[in-house]
């Protein structure tokens, strides 16, 4: 079956979806980027992911290109055209293609929107869920507007790549203070021995996780205890629990901590609740 992306306003086999050279985002990461989860055909937290790429968007300066409406129409033509039931969806939009300067290009220059879509076997998470995951602990090397998604992912690259070098599935990035920031492409969370769910609140050193407001608003309404702040290692490492949040992710419980175990070294009780109150019945 042939894959399809969109470019600018085009279904394009994959293989034939191109954009320029001079396109801004390939020059300068001058873009943005949003992901949904697919599951059973629907975008999962679908008008939070919106409403975080307008933000991006409107931080940056760039001009949305299509509508809101027109882009969800887009998106389900792109599903369905790839037969997309469970999977994801990623969409980027630069500041457009122009002749190389750093300042913004001239006025009528176009943004470029590029969106793809495929199919995800969800077993494999499920898999690294019921396991839990190992994470790397490392320094924060990144900018201080984090809170906007730019593909400007070099310092997550590197954090991702030395995790998997270390046989870490994420690793957990730390602030000059000791904190913990938030992982390479997902956000960190504990529970304390006291059972409160603790997560750095959504200042300008992370990303403010779609994933992890839904899960906020989840554990506020059963009435669990949460503190917006941030914990260091030495916290993470005392803690009953630990988990990461995202998009394609979910909720997936950390057992391991550099080389020390979290709890007992089995996935917690309350991320595995939490969890399956994010994902519903299957
Ligand atoms: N990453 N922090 C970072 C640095 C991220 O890249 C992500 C998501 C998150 C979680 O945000 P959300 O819950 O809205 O997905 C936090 C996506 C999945 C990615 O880059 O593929």
């Amino acid at each position: 079956m042939s894959r399809y992306s969109y470019v600018n306003g085009r279904f394009l086999p994959h293989r034939d979806a191109h954009i320029s050279i001079d396109d801004r985002g390939f020059l300068f990461g001058d873009a943005i980027y949003e992901v949904w989860s697919v599951r059973k055909g629907e975008l999962l937290d679908a008008d939070g992911h919106f409403g975080r790429l307008q933000r991006s968007l409107g931080e940056l300066r760039i001009a949305m290109p299509v509508t809101i409406p027109a882009l969800k129409l887009v998106i389900r033509e792109l599903l369905r055209r790839n037969r997309v039931r469970d999977g994801l969806v990623y969409l980027q939009i630069s500041r457009g293609a122009a002749r190389r300067d750093h300042a913004f290009p001239p006025a009528g220059t176009l943004p470029t929107l590029v969106m793809t879509a495929k199919r995800v076997d969800f077993t494999a998470a499920d898999a690294r869920a019921d396991q839990g995951i190992g994470v790397l602990s490392l320094p924060d090397q990144r900018w201080a507007r984090c809170d906007i998604k730019t593909v400007n992912l070099l310092p997550n690259v590197l954090a991702k790549q030395a995790a998997r070098e270390a046989g870490a599935f994420e690793a957990w990035q730390v602030d000059e203070a000791g904190k913990v920031t938030e992982g390479a492409s997902s956000n960190a969370w504990i529970v304390t021995a006291d059972g409160v769910l603790v997560t750095r609140p959504a200042d300008n050193a992370i990303l403010h996780g779609i994933t992890r407001a839904t899960i906020l608003r989840i554990a506020r309404e059963a009435g669990l205890g949460v503190e917006e702040r941030g914990f260091t290692l030495a916290e993470a490492h005392a803690a009953r629990e630990a988990f990461i949040t995202s998009a394609t992710t979910f909720v997936t419980p950390v057992v391991r901590i550099d080389d020390k175990p979290v709890g007992n070294g089995a996935p917690g009780s309350l991320a595995t609740q939490l969890r399956q109150a994010y994902l519903g019945p299957n």
